[in-house]
Protein backbone atom coordinates (compact mmCIF):
# COMPACT_ATOMS: atom_id res chain seq x y z
CA UNK A 1 0.00 0.00 0.00
CA UNK A 2 0.74 3.26 -0.64
CA UNK A 3 0.01 6.78 0.10
CA UNK A 4 0.61 9.31 -2.57
CA UNK A 5 0.11 12.84 -2.43
CA UNK A 6 -2.82 14.46 -4.72
CA UNK A 7 -1.21 16.33 -7.30
CA UNK A 8 -3.23 19.65 -7.31
CA UNK A 9 -5.84 20.94 -10.71
CA UNK A 10 -4.01 18.94 -12.47
CA UNK A 11 -5.30 15.14 -11.23
CA UNK A 12 -8.29 16.39 -10.04
CA UNK A 13 -11.24 14.33 -10.75
CA UNK A 14 -8.93 11.59 -12.09
CA UNK A 15 -9.44 7.63 -11.54
CA UNK A 16 -7.21 5.56 -10.03
CA UNK A 17 -5.45 4.41 -12.70
CA UNK A 18 -4.96 7.64 -14.35
CA UNK A 19 -4.11 9.04 -10.82
CA UNK A 20 -1.37 6.18 -10.65
CA UNK A 21 0.53 7.32 -14.29
CA UNK A 22 0.19 10.81 -12.96
CA UNK A 23 1.86 10.03 -9.73
CA UNK A 24 4.95 8.49 -11.63
CA UNK A 25 5.24 11.74 -13.70
CA UNK A 26 5.62 13.39 -10.55
CA UNK A 27 8.41 10.98 -8.98
CA UNK A 28 6.16 9.03 -6.87
CA UNK A 29 6.99 5.73 -8.16
CA UNK A 30 9.13 4.39 -5.12
CA UNK A 31 6.82 1.25 -4.73
CA UNK A 32 7.32 2.42 -0.90
CA UNK A 33 4.53 1.06 1.85
CA UNK A 34 3.69 4.97 2.96
CA UNK A 35 5.73 7.90 1.96
CA UNK A 36 5.54 11.40 2.45
CA UNK A 37 5.21 14.00 -0.30
CA UNK A 38 8.78 15.30 -1.89
CA UNK A 39 8.39 18.27 -0.17
CA UNK A 40 8.08 16.86 2.99
CA UNK A 41 11.62 16.89 3.48
CA UNK A 42 12.98 19.76 1.18
CA UNK A 43 11.19 22.83 -0.40
CA UNK A 44 6.88 23.01 -0.92
CA UNK A 45 7.48 24.95 -4.09
CA UNK A 46 9.89 22.49 -5.75
CA UNK A 47 6.67 21.69 -8.72
CA UNK A 48 7.35 25.28 -9.10
CA UNK A 49 11.14 25.02 -10.58
CA UNK A 50 12.25 28.15 -10.42
CA UNK A 51 11.46 29.33 -7.47
CA UNK A 52 13.30 29.84 -4.73
CA UNK A 53 13.14 27.90 -1.27
CA UNK A 54 12.92 29.38 1.23
CA UNK A 55 11.01 31.67 -0.65
CA UNK A 56 11.38 34.96 -0.89
CA UNK A 57 7.68 36.24 -0.56
CA UNK A 58 8.45 37.52 2.88
CA UNK A 59 8.52 41.10 2.14
CA UNK A 60 8.68 41.98 5.66
CA UNK A 61 12.05 39.48 6.04
CA UNK A 62 14.13 39.89 3.60
CA UNK A 63 14.44 36.03 3.16
CA UNK A 64 16.44 35.76 6.55
CA UNK A 65 16.92 32.99 8.68
CA UNK A 66 12.97 32.98 10.26
CA UNK A 67 12.39 33.02 14.34
CA UNK A 68 11.54 35.97 17.19
CA UNK A 69 15.34 36.45 17.52
CA UNK A 70 15.58 37.13 14.02
CA UNK A 71 12.68 40.00 13.21
CA UNK A 72 13.26 42.46 11.42
CA UNK A 73 14.12 46.50 12.46
CA UNK A 74 12.08 47.51 9.66
CA UNK A 75 8.43 46.17 8.46
CA UNK A 76 6.75 47.15 5.14
CA UNK A 77 3.65 48.11 5.20
CA UNK A 78 0.11 46.25 5.31
CA UNK A 79 -1.57 48.51 2.71
CA UNK A 80 -1.11 46.54 -0.84
CA UNK A 81 0.70 43.41 1.03
CA UNK A 82 -0.15 39.36 0.13
CA UNK A 83 0.23 37.30 2.42
CA UNK A 84 1.31 33.51 1.56
CA UNK A 85 2.37 33.05 4.99
CA UNK A 86 2.19 34.60 7.67
CA UNK A 87 6.02 35.58 7.57
CA UNK A 88 5.00 38.23 5.36
CA UNK A 89 3.79 40.07 8.35
CA UNK A 90 5.99 41.16 11.18
CA UNK A 91 5.17 39.98 14.91
CA UNK A 92 3.98 43.68 15.37
CA UNK A 93 1.64 43.76 12.51
CA UNK A 94 -0.09 40.07 13.69
CA UNK A 95 -0.49 42.01 17.11
CA UNK A 96 -2.52 44.88 15.57
CA UNK A 97 -4.60 42.27 13.55
CA UNK A 98 -5.13 40.49 16.81
CA UNK A 99 -6.01 43.96 18.71
CA UNK A 100 -8.11 45.19 15.56
CA UNK A 101 -10.35 41.95 15.15
CA UNK A 102 -11.25 42.58 19.47
CA UNK A 103 -12.00 45.99 18.39
CA UNK A 104 -14.13 44.97 15.60
CA UNK A 105 -15.87 42.21 17.52
CA UNK A 106 -17.10 45.60 19.99
CA UNK A 107 -17.70 47.83 17.27
CA UNK A 108 -19.95 45.80 14.86
CA UNK A 109 -22.37 49.21 13.34
CA UNK A 110 -19.16 51.52 13.45
CA UNK A 111 -16.98 49.37 10.99
CA UNK A 112 -19.89 48.51 9.15
CA UNK A 113 -19.13 50.45 6.27
CA UNK A 114 -15.09 50.77 6.29
CA UNK A 115 -14.47 49.16 3.00
CA UNK A 116 -17.39 50.87 1.17
CA UNK A 117 -16.41 50.63 -2.63
CA UNK A 118 -14.43 47.32 -2.14
CA UNK A 119 -14.31 44.51 -4.08
CA UNK A 120 -12.95 41.02 -3.34
CA UNK A 121 -12.23 38.32 -5.08
CA UNK A 122 -12.69 34.63 -3.74
CA UNK A 123 -10.79 31.94 -6.39
CA UNK A 124 -11.65 28.27 -4.53
CA UNK A 125 -9.89 25.92 -6.24
CA UNK A 126 -10.64 23.52 -4.11
CA UNK A 127 -14.10 23.08 -1.36
CA UNK A 128 -14.42 25.52 1.62
CA UNK A 129 -16.96 25.99 3.86
CA UNK A 130 -15.57 28.35 6.86
CA UNK A 131 -12.54 29.93 4.81
CA UNK A 132 -14.27 31.21 2.07
CA UNK A 133 -17.65 32.09 3.62
CA UNK A 134 -15.66 34.00 6.35
CA UNK A 135 -13.68 36.10 3.69
CA UNK A 136 -16.80 37.11 1.77
CA UNK A 137 -18.53 37.76 5.58
CA UNK A 138 -15.93 39.92 6.26
CA UNK A 139 -15.80 42.24 3.24
CA UNK A 140 -19.50 42.19 3.33
CA UNK A 141 -19.54 43.54 6.75
CA UNK A 142 -17.26 45.92 6.31
CA UNK A 143 -19.61 47.44 3.53
CA UNK A 144 -17.84 45.61 0.60
CA UNK A 145 -18.78 43.05 -2.22
CA UNK A 146 -17.65 40.25 -3.23
CA UNK A 147 -17.22 38.39 -6.60
CA UNK A 148 -15.49 35.17 -7.40
CA UNK A 149 -15.98 30.95 -7.75
CA UNK A 150 -16.41 28.02 -5.19
CA UNK A 151 -14.85 24.64 -7.16
CA UNK A 152 -12.99 25.42 -10.25
CA UNK A 153 -14.72 23.42 -12.72
CA UNK A 154 -17.19 26.57 -13.43
CA UNK A 155 -14.01 28.59 -14.34
CA UNK A 156 -11.48 29.37 -17.35
CA UNK A 157 -8.87 26.78 -15.97
CA UNK A 158 -11.20 24.20 -17.40
CA UNK A 159 -10.35 25.87 -20.92
CA UNK A 160 -6.38 25.32 -19.91
CA UNK A 161 -5.83 29.30 -18.16
CA UNK A 162 -3.19 29.66 -16.18
CA UNK A 163 -2.98 30.95 -12.34
CA UNK A 164 -1.07 33.77 -13.68
CA UNK A 165 -3.64 35.13 -16.02
CA UNK A 166 -6.14 34.39 -14.14
CA UNK A 167 -5.17 36.79 -11.78
CA UNK A 168 -3.96 39.40 -14.03
CA UNK A 169 -7.31 39.58 -15.09
CA UNK A 170 -9.49 39.32 -11.98
CA UNK A 171 -7.02 41.85 -10.73
CA UNK A 172 -8.74 44.13 -13.27
CA UNK A 173 -12.24 44.20 -11.25
CA UNK A 174 -10.96 44.11 -7.72
CA UNK A 175 -9.24 45.22 -4.67
CA UNK A 176 -7.99 42.26 -2.85
CA UNK A 177 -7.64 38.30 -3.79
CA UNK A 178 -8.33 35.45 -1.41
CA UNK A 179 -7.13 32.00 -3.14
CA UNK A 180 -7.58 28.65 -2.22
CA UNK A 181 -5.96 25.90 -4.17
CA UNK A 182 -4.51 22.20 -4.08
CA UNK A 183 -1.13 22.75 -5.25
CA UNK A 184 1.61 24.34 -2.98
CA UNK A 185 2.94 27.08 -3.75
CA UNK A 186 0.18 28.37 -6.15
CA UNK A 187 -0.98 31.28 -3.69
CA UNK A 188 3.12 32.41 -4.48
CA UNK A 189 2.69 32.39 -8.15
CA UNK A 190 -0.57 33.80 -8.28
CA UNK A 191 0.65 36.91 -5.72
CA UNK A 192 3.55 37.45 -8.40
CA UNK A 193 1.23 37.93 -11.30
CA UNK A 194 -1.61 39.59 -9.09
CA UNK A 195 -1.81 43.90 -9.07
CA UNK A 196 -3.59 43.97 -6.02
CA UNK A 197 -3.17 42.05 -2.74
CA UNK A 198 -3.38 38.32 -2.51
CA UNK A 199 -4.08 36.35 0.64
CA UNK A 200 -3.89 32.41 1.06
CA UNK A 201 -6.84 30.75 1.83
CA UNK A 202 -5.23 27.34 1.73
CA UNK A 203 -2.32 26.30 -1.04
CA UNK A 204 -2.28 22.48 -1.11
CA UNK A 205 -0.32 20.83 2.08
CA UNK A 206 1.54 23.91 2.98
CA UNK A 207 -0.08 26.64 4.50
CA UNK A 208 -3.24 28.32 5.82
CA UNK A 209 -2.21 31.84 7.40
CA UNK A 210 -5.60 33.38 8.11
CA UNK A 211 -6.32 29.92 9.71
CA UNK A 212 -3.06 30.87 11.72
CA UNK A 213 -4.75 34.50 12.65
CA UNK A 214 -7.59 32.53 14.00
CA UNK A 215 -5.96 30.14 16.01
CA UNK A 216 -3.77 32.83 17.35
CA UNK A 217 -6.82 34.83 18.44
CA UNK A 218 -8.43 31.83 20.02
CA UNK A 219 -5.16 31.08 22.47
CA UNK A 220 -4.88 35.04 23.16
CA UNK A 221 -8.58 35.02 24.25
CA UNK A 222 -8.20 31.44 26.60
CA UNK A 223 -4.51 32.41 28.02
CA UNK A 224 -4.12 35.93 27.57
CA UNK A 225 -1.43 35.03 25.47
CA UNK A 226 0.34 32.92 22.52
CA UNK A 227 4.01 32.09 24.01
CA UNK A 228 4.90 29.82 27.39
CA UNK A 229 2.60 27.44 26.19
CA UNK A 230 2.80 23.31 25.66
CA UNK A 231 0.93 22.60 22.16
CA UNK A 232 0.32 19.40 21.73
CA UNK A 233 -0.28 18.79 17.56
CA UNK A 234 -2.45 15.94 16.55
CA UNK A 235 -3.11 13.61 13.73
CA UNK A 236 -1.95 14.67 9.85
CA UNK A 237 0.65 16.11 10.83
CA UNK A 238 2.24 15.60 7.09
CA UNK A 239 -0.56 17.40 5.09
CA UNK A 240 -2.21 19.60 7.87
CA UNK A 241 -1.33 23.08 6.36
CA UNK A 242 -3.10 24.67 9.08
CA UNK A 243 -0.71 22.81 11.22
CA UNK A 244 2.64 24.47 9.42
CA UNK A 245 1.15 28.04 9.50
CA UNK A 246 0.72 27.14 12.97
CA UNK A 247 4.00 26.32 13.91
CA UNK A 248 6.06 28.57 11.76
CA UNK A 249 4.00 32.03 13.50
CA UNK A 250 4.42 30.53 17.20
CA UNK A 251 8.24 29.70 16.68
CA UNK A 252 8.55 33.98 15.97
CA UNK A 253 6.28 34.62 19.76
CA UNK A 254 8.76 31.93 20.34
CA UNK A 255 8.63 29.92 23.65
CA UNK A 256 6.71 27.34 22.86
CA UNK A 257 7.19 23.37 23.39
CA UNK A 258 5.37 21.63 20.44
CA UNK A 259 4.44 17.93 21.29
CA UNK A 260 3.86 16.40 17.63
CA UNK A 261 1.46 13.53 17.84
CA UNK A 262 1.21 11.25 14.42
CA UNK A 263 1.57 8.37 13.28
CA UNK A 264 4.65 7.64 11.77
CA UNK A 265 3.07 7.88 7.92
CA UNK A 266 1.98 11.61 8.99
CA UNK A 267 4.69 12.96 10.95
CA UNK A 268 5.71 16.97 10.73
CA UNK A 269 7.75 17.80 7.19
CA UNK A 270 10.92 18.62 7.74
CA UNK A 271 11.12 22.08 6.91
CA UNK A 272 8.65 22.79 9.34
CA UNK A 273 10.96 21.18 12.19
CA UNK A 274 13.78 22.78 10.61
CA UNK A 275 11.92 25.99 11.36
CA UNK A 276 11.02 24.94 15.24
CA UNK A 277 14.93 24.11 15.63
CA UNK A 278 15.93 27.71 14.19
CA UNK A 279 13.96 28.75 17.18
CA UNK A 280 16.43 28.83 20.53
CA UNK A 281 12.87 29.03 23.08
CA UNK A 282 11.30 26.63 21.25
CA UNK A 283 11.87 22.69 21.23
CA UNK A 284 9.74 19.60 20.01
CA UNK A 285 8.89 16.21 20.90
CA UNK A 286 7.49 13.51 18.68
CA UNK A 287 5.34 11.09 19.83
CA UNK A 288 2.79 8.47 18.42
CA UNK A 289 0.35 8.09 21.82
CA UNK A 290 -2.14 11.05 22.81
CA UNK A 291 -3.08 9.25 25.59
CA UNK A 292 0.13 9.41 27.34
CA UNK A 293 0.70 13.20 26.66
CA UNK A 294 -2.62 15.00 27.18
CA UNK A 295 -1.81 15.63 30.56
CA UNK A 296 1.34 17.98 29.39
CA UNK A 297 -0.77 19.77 27.25
CA UNK A 298 -2.01 23.56 27.51
CA UNK A 299 -3.49 23.46 23.71
CA UNK A 300 -4.56 20.29 21.77
CA UNK A 301 -4.88 20.88 18.50
CA UNK A 302 -6.59 18.07 16.98
CA UNK A 303 -6.65 18.24 12.60
CA UNK A 304 -8.16 15.73 10.33
CA UNK A 305 -6.67 12.98 8.28
CA UNK A 306 -6.51 14.73 4.40
CA UNK A 307 -8.12 12.29 2.54
CA UNK A 308 -8.41 14.59 -0.64
CA UNK A 309 -4.28 14.19 -0.44
CA UNK A 310 -4.36 10.56 -0.34
CA UNK A 311 -4.29 8.43 -3.76
CA UNK A 312 -4.83 5.35 -1.95
CA UNK A 313 -8.40 5.06 -0.22
CA UNK A 314 -6.93 2.10 1.99
CA UNK A 315 -4.36 3.60 3.48
CA UNK A 316 -6.47 6.98 4.30
CA UNK A 317 -9.35 4.55 5.61
CA UNK A 318 -6.22 2.64 8.20
CA UNK A 319 -4.76 6.03 9.48
CA UNK A 320 -8.09 8.20 9.33
CA UNK A 321 -9.29 6.89 12.90
CA UNK A 322 -6.09 6.97 14.50
CA UNK A 323 -7.00 9.19 17.25
CA UNK A 324 -10.32 10.42 18.75
CA UNK A 325 -10.90 12.54 21.15
CA UNK A 326 -13.63 11.72 23.38
CA UNK A 327 -14.53 12.22 27.11
CA UNK A 328 -12.77 9.81 28.66
CA UNK A 329 -9.64 11.23 26.89
CA UNK A 330 -10.24 14.54 27.91
CA UNK A 331 -10.47 13.47 31.50
CA UNK A 332 -6.18 13.00 31.66
CA UNK A 333 -6.33 16.69 30.34
CA UNK A 334 -5.32 20.21 32.72
CA UNK A 335 -8.35 21.62 33.51
CA UNK A 336 -7.80 24.62 31.59
CA UNK A 337 -6.36 22.86 28.19
CA UNK A 338 -7.66 24.55 24.81
CA UNK A 339 -8.71 22.48 22.68
CA UNK A 340 -8.64 23.71 18.72
CA UNK A 341 -8.83 22.48 15.76
CA UNK A 342 -9.33 24.21 11.97
CA UNK A 343 -12.42 21.92 11.03
CA UNK A 344 -13.85 20.46 9.26
CA UNK A 345 -13.95 17.65 11.65
CA UNK A 346 -14.52 13.88 10.68
CA UNK A 347 -14.42 11.31 13.57
CA UNK A 348 -11.25 12.78 15.51
CA UNK A 349 -13.27 14.89 18.03
CA UNK A 350 -16.54 13.05 19.56
CA UNK A 351 -19.13 15.03 19.37
CA UNK A 352 -19.76 14.83 23.49
CA UNK A 353 -16.42 17.10 23.88
CA UNK A 354 -18.12 19.93 22.30
CA UNK A 355 -19.96 20.63 25.32
CA UNK A 356 -16.57 20.94 27.58
CA UNK A 357 -15.87 24.15 27.92
CA UNK A 358 -12.41 23.42 27.25
CA UNK A 359 -13.93 22.57 23.67
CA UNK A 360 -12.63 26.08 21.47
CA UNK A 361 -13.07 24.86 18.26
CA UNK A 362 -16.09 27.05 17.29
CA UNK A 363 -14.34 30.25 18.87
CA UNK A 364 -11.98 29.61 16.39
CA UNK A 365 -14.21 29.79 13.14
CA UNK A 366 -15.65 33.32 15.05
CA UNK A 367 -12.33 34.36 15.15
CA UNK A 368 -11.52 33.39 11.87
CA UNK A 369 -14.17 35.98 10.95
CA UNK A 370 -13.04 38.87 13.06
CA UNK A 371 -9.34 38.61 11.87
CA UNK A 372 -9.93 38.12 8.07
CA UNK A 373 -12.06 41.60 8.63
CA UNK A 374 -8.82 43.13 10.40
CA UNK A 375 -7.12 41.58 7.23
CA UNK A 376 -9.01 42.50 4.91
CA UNK A 377 -9.56 46.30 5.79
CA UNK A 378 -5.55 46.59 6.57
CA UNK A 379 -4.37 45.35 3.21
CA UNK A 380 -6.50 47.46 1.75
CA UNK A 381 -5.77 50.62 3.21
CA UNK A 382 -9.31 51.20 4.78
CA UNK A 383 -9.38 52.52 8.25
CA UNK A 384 -11.46 51.28 11.02
CA UNK A 385 -14.05 54.41 12.66
CA UNK A 386 -11.79 55.34 15.88
CA UNK A 387 -9.83 52.58 15.99
CA UNK A 388 -6.41 53.21 17.58
CA UNK A 389 -3.95 51.21 16.45
CA UNK A 390 -1.97 49.25 19.88
CA UNK A 391 1.66 51.19 19.26
CA UNK A 392 -0.03 54.46 20.19
CA UNK A 393 -2.23 53.31 23.09
CA UNK A 394 1.08 51.20 24.14
CA UNK A 395 2.79 54.58 24.25
CA UNK A 396 0.24 56.24 25.99
CA UNK A 397 -0.23 53.69 28.68
N1 LIG B 1 -10.54 25.58 8.43
C1 LIG B 1 -10.81 25.54 7.13
O1 LIG B 1 -9.97 25.83 6.28
O2 LIG B 1 -12.07 25.11 6.83
P1 LIG B 1 -12.69 25.07 5.36
O3 LIG B 1 -11.94 23.99 4.60
O4 LIG B 1 -14.15 24.74 5.55
O5 LIG B 1 -12.47 26.40 4.72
Amino acid sequence: MRVFRACGVACGGMGARARRRASRRHGDDSGANTRAPPWVSGSPYSWLGHFEWPPSTTSCMKGEPLSSELEPAIETPMVGKSVITLDDLSIRQIRELLHKAQYIDSHRKEVAHTCEGRVLATLFYEPSTRTRLSFETAMLRLGGKVIGFAGAQLASVTKGETIADTLKTVSNYVDVVAIRHPKEGAALVASRAASVPVINAGDGGHMHPTQTLADLATLQSRFGRVTNLTVGLCGDLTFGRTVHSLIETLCRFGNVNFVLISPDELKTPRYVLDRIDATPSCSYTEVKDLVSVIGDLDVLYMTRVQKERFFNEDDYLRLRDTYILDEAKMAKAKPDMAVLHPLPRVNEIAVEVDDDPRAAYFEQVKNGMLMRMALESSVVGDELPGYEPLEAKEVQA
